[in-house]
């Protein structure tokens, strides 16, 4: 029997992952392939929602796609392409779109948070059907299952729910897909901050590992990450959320449970401890790292490699709209 579908992508919203995607998604998602069909976005046409620079963002999806690569996405067993290469996905969105209610739509939480600050008025209406392009992409491929970090949840529950009420109201022709909400080391946090998440728009760069940074930079930042004044190394997000930050950052590097680790390091100091960690970190970004640069020395290479994904894409998304539009009365 064939894998069961799985589907996910990223915004390519950056110059570099950081230590919290890489935890967070690739090295979960590197792990799921054996298991599954998947398929890998880059979301560039949910990167536009907020203004981008034409340049930048033409760079930005091939260091993502090369990132996706080095970090272990197999292109030829997993299907990684750019969304934008695949029609079909805006086509769906409006489909969709028509049977999605605005109240609905207005309670996304993310939308809500995202223009807190700038007021709605400052938003694009892009930003606001966001989500309906999520269930587009989702919908295409009959996924199955949506590894996630907590924050998209909502977004795959609309999915579920837009997918259910096209089947109701037109015959079954979607798929449901189910979230797979990916685990508890997910939640990497800012070495400078560790009461807030590892994120791309952090203040202070210091408390952010980006894959693509030099090693002794990275190394660097560890070894000044900050963390308490007890001087004992173990696990509490409350009183020790430094230390305990820096434990789960060692225990994704290294596989080991953070109980082990406590034991590990019990009595020793927070200088060796932290040279732990900044060595763990190091020997696996670097030639992660070293991959992707390489991989961007040869940009036609990738161009061509990400080509012929989206024809592979393109061949199911096609399908399964051609199938959404007769069942609506448009074809
Ligand atoms: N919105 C997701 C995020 O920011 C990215 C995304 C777009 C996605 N389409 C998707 C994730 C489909 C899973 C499935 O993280």
């Amino acid at each position: 029997m064939a894998n069961p579908r799985l589907y996910s992508g990223m915004q390519p919203s950056s110059g570099s992952l950081h230590l919290g995607n890489y935890i967070g998604a690739l090295q979960q998602w590197r792990a799921m392939q054996s298991d599954f069909d998947a398929f890998f976005s880059i979301v560039d046409l949910h990167a536009i929602t907020v203004p981008q620079a034409p340049d930048v963002l033409r760079e930005q999806v091939r260091t993502l796609a090369a990132q996706y690569i080095a970090g272990g996405i197999d292109p030829d067993r997993s299907c990684l392409y750019v969304q934008s290469h695949v029609a079909a996905h805006a086509q769906l969105q409006w489909l969709l779109a028509t049977i999605t209610g605005f109240g609905e739509a207005s309670r996304m939480t993310q939308f809500k948070d995202k223009t807190a600050k700038g007021g709605q008025e400052a938003a694009s209406v892009g930003l606001f059907t966001y989500p309906v392009l999520m269930a587009a992409d989702i919908l295409l491929y009959d996924t199955e299952v949506v590894p996630v970090g907590d924050d998209q949840k909502q977004h795959v529950e609309l999915t579920r729910d837009l997918a259910e009420r096209f089947n109701k109201r037109f015959g079954k022709t979607f798929t449901v897909p189910k979230p797979v909400i990916l685990a508890g080391g997910a939640r990497i946090y800012d070495l400078q901050a560790p009461e807030s998440k590892m994120s791309k728009s952090a203040d202070n760069d210091k408390g952010v590992i980006w894959l693509l940074d030099e090693p002794a930079r990275t190394a660097k930042k560890i070894r000044s990450a900050v963390t308490d004044t007890e001087g004992s190394i173990r696990a509490d997000r409350a009183e020790k959320p430094g230390v305990t930050n820096l434990l789960d950052i060692l225990a994704a590097m290294t596989g080991t449970p953070v109980a082990a680790l406590e034991e590990e390091f019990a009595g020793q100091g927070y200088g060796v401890f932290k040279t732990a960690v900044a060595d763990a970190v190091v020997a696996e970004l670097a030639p992660v790292r070293e991959r992707t640069l390489e991989l961007l020395g040869d940009p036609a290479e990738l161009d061509r490699l990400l080509d012929a994904n989206a024809e592979r894409a393109a061949e199911v998304a096609d399908a399964t709209l051609a199938r959404a539009m007769e069942a609506m009365g448009l074809r």
